[in-house]
């Protein structure tokens, strides 16, 4: 016979793995583990490398460049040309009607400072890197925009295609003056 206190006594639950449980959760833990461990260096891997963060933006001193002159440097791998232009060159190619191109754009949208054209050196055709052209009449031989060798598009000193093959207007990269005609930021 039992009393009452004994039988309101609930005795409390503990749930304790069995030796087999324990193990398959311990090995569940430790294999978890692993597999970050050996993912790491594959997701590690996908993070930019401390050259290529270097090369995302680069400054260049733009204090030399004459008026007249084109300076290439290479950034993230393609040419870019800095043209410090004349004045004959801006005046051109602000009053350049826009129906005449054919990926029309404003010189004003186009450039930053007047004095300074800044655009990927790559053809918008198909990726050959034009050069600069002469001016097929002109006793004083001035350059007058660029070429491309490749299927004969020819690029205004905005950049902007004015024959042949290419689509597009040549790419204006991302860019800023820290220091108005001294230092150049691209990128
Ligand atoms: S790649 Fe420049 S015209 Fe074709």
């Amino acid at each position: 016979m039992s009393d009452a206190k004994d039988q309101n006594t609930i005795s409390p639950v503990v749930a304790h793995p069995t030796r087999r449980e324990f193990i398959h959760l311990t090995a569940g833990a430790m294999g978890a583990v692993g597999l970050g461990a050996a993912a790491w260096p594959f997701i590690n891997s996908m993070n930019p490398s401390a050259d290529v963060m270097a090369l995302s933006s680069i400054e260049i001193d733009i204090s030399g460049i004459q008026k007249g002159q084109t300076h290439t440097v290479m950034w993230r791998g393609r040419p870019v040309f800095v043209r410090h232009r004349t004045e004959e060159e801006i005046k051109e190619m602000r009053s350049t009607p826009l129906k005449a191109l054919p990926d029309p754009e404003t010189d004003e949208h186009r450039t930053k400072d007047p004095n300074w054209l800044v655009v990927v050196g790559v053809c918008t055709h198909l990726g050959c890197i034009p050069t600069q052209r002469k001016a097929m009449q002109s006793s004083t031989d001035q350059d007058i925009g660029w070429v491309c060798a490749c299927h004969g598009s020819k690029y205004d000193y905005s950049g902007r295609i004015i024959s042949g093959p290419a689509p597009r207007n040549l790419e204006v990269p991302v860019y800023e003056f820290i220091n108005p005609n001294a230092v150049l930021r691209i990128g």
